[in-house]
């Protein structure tokens, strides 16, 4: 839960070394215990992220009738109740601050026969439901929101929906993956075009629970009344959170770190491209296929970057890891240009104005724009700035206080449990100077 009284206090560290295994994936997990409830028989979950976020989706689902055990930390055995299983919750669901949760649930529970009311934390209160609950209302679905489209989400059952060929404005996975929830319940066949191809989490581990769906990068087909069946999920290490220890290591004179079979899913991928345009030295080895994922082992050394002009066709492949590029971008010599990134401004903070702002308190220039920043390499200096209750706004500052010739103070920090627990031991455990206060 968002604290704005936890802080942590980031002062230069040593040079980082050692072989790191992160958690596992968020967006994985979230699907892994959604698929699993819905389908005939048990899963069991390897990998599961013990996150206040994935752990909120699985509360709900208990909510909805499933039985989860957890025979050992970051293994669940659920126990699927089928499509047309699941039970009318007693109270509200709370999604907490997980925007993946609450709109992959918004398509499952609009196809419900009972009522049910999402509702989310003070940072997820504010973001956009529209993009979700329009679509499914032209399925038929009937979604009350407040009046600016934000949660809660009061969602009538009962309603029979109806397949439609969907556009999306905007690329995001959680909107596609929304509607093929729906489409699954739906009458004939739902297809979703992206403007750009998103990760197609959804549409792989559909296939592996058994459901017929066709899918190729930016689209993605089903036809309603499928059942799903059990199978097993391993679940790979997430790469957002490698992607902190990638900038960091390449950041800080000296470093050295092997991050353990990390998912390289390539539409999650984008920052490799990024980091190697501005001079990063990361290499892979151990390719292997983890439930279904590539994986591979990433090796990263420090190496002197420069500025970028970020290509706006990586943006959906990069847009969690925006946090990270800013300081890496800081930390290089000359500027780096981000373009084509509005989406910033709708994640768990507004990510622009929340990065350039801090930058900028710790002396570093930043111009931003509707879409995006230019930043200007120089040197980062102590201070003390806000993370907004956004764990990839705190983990970045918490990386730019490694460089910094002072020590930097960051604010609302309590919210990095919700995708990655334990990311200070482990950044201490690797040469990270890094205090928690409260
Ligand atoms: C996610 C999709 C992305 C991403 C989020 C997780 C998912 O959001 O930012 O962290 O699991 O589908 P959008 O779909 O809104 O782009």
């Amino acid at each position: 839960m968002s604290d704005p009284h936890s802080y942590w206090i980031a002062t230069p560290g040593t040079a980082l070394h050692g072989e790191l295994s992160v958690p596992g994936d968020k967006s994985i997990s979230h699907r892994a215990v959604m698929f699993a409830a819905l389908a005939d028989g048990s899963s069991r979950i390897d990998g599961f992220l013990e996150g206040e976020d994935t752990r909120a989706t699985a509360r709900i689902f208990e909510q909805l009738g499933v039985r989860i055990e957890i025979p050992s930390g970051s293994t669940r055995i659920v126990h699927g109740v089928g499509v047309d299983g699941l039970k009318a919750p007693q109270q509200a669901l709370d999604c907490g601050n997980a925007g993946t949760g609450m709109r992959l649930l918004a398509g499952l529970l609009a196809a419900q026969s009972f009522d049910s009311t999402l509702t989310g934390d003070a940072s997820l209160s504010k973001r956009p439901m529209r993009r979700v609950t329009g679509p499914l209302a032209q399925m038929g679905a009937r979604i009350d929101t407040g009046d600016d489209g934000t949660p809660p989400l009061h969602i009538h059952g009962g309603q029979a929906l109806t397949g439609i060929d969907y556009a999306l404005p905007v690329a995001s996975a959680q909107v596609k993956s929304a509607l093929l929830l729906a489409g699954l319940y739906a009458e004939g066949e739902t297809s979703v075009l992206e403007p750009h191809p998103t990760r197609d989490y959804t549409e792989r581990m559909l296939r592996a629970f058994g459901v017929a769906i066709d899918f190729s990068p930016g689209q993605a087909r089903l036809r309603g009344g499928q059942r799903l069946r059990a199978t097993d999920v391993v679940v790979p290490a997430d790469f957002s959170s490698a992607a902190f220890f990638l900038v960091a290591a390449s950041i800080i004179p000296g470093s050295q770190l092997l991050l353990r079979q990390v998912g390289l899913n390539p539409r999650r991928t984008g920052l490799l491209a990024a980091l190697k345009l501005m001079g990063a030295d990361i290499s892979t080895s151990n390719h292997a296929q983890q439930g279904g994922e590539e994986v591979a082992d990433l090796h990263v050394r420090y190496a002197p970057l420069h500025g970028a002009v970020i290509p706006e066709a990586l943006v959906p492949d990069m847009i969690d890891e925006f946090p990270a590029l800013f300081v890496a971008a800081a930390a290089a010599t000359g500027q780096t240009v981000i373009s084509g990134a509005a989406e910033l401004r709708v994640k768990e903070s507004d990510r622009l104005a929340a990065m350039a702002t801090g930058l900028r308190s710790l002396g570093i220039q930043v111009d931003e724009v509707a879409d995006g920043a230019t930043i200007h390499g120089g040197v980062i200096g102590p201070g003390s700035i806000q993370a907004h209750g956004d764990h990839r706004i705190a983990m970045a500052f918490a990386i730019a206080g490694q460089l910094a010739t002072g020590p930097v103070r960051v604010n609302d920090v309590a919210n990095v449990a919700t995708s990655f627990p334990g990311f200070d031991s482990l950044a201490r455990g690797c040469g990270f100077a890094l205090q928690a206060g409260q």
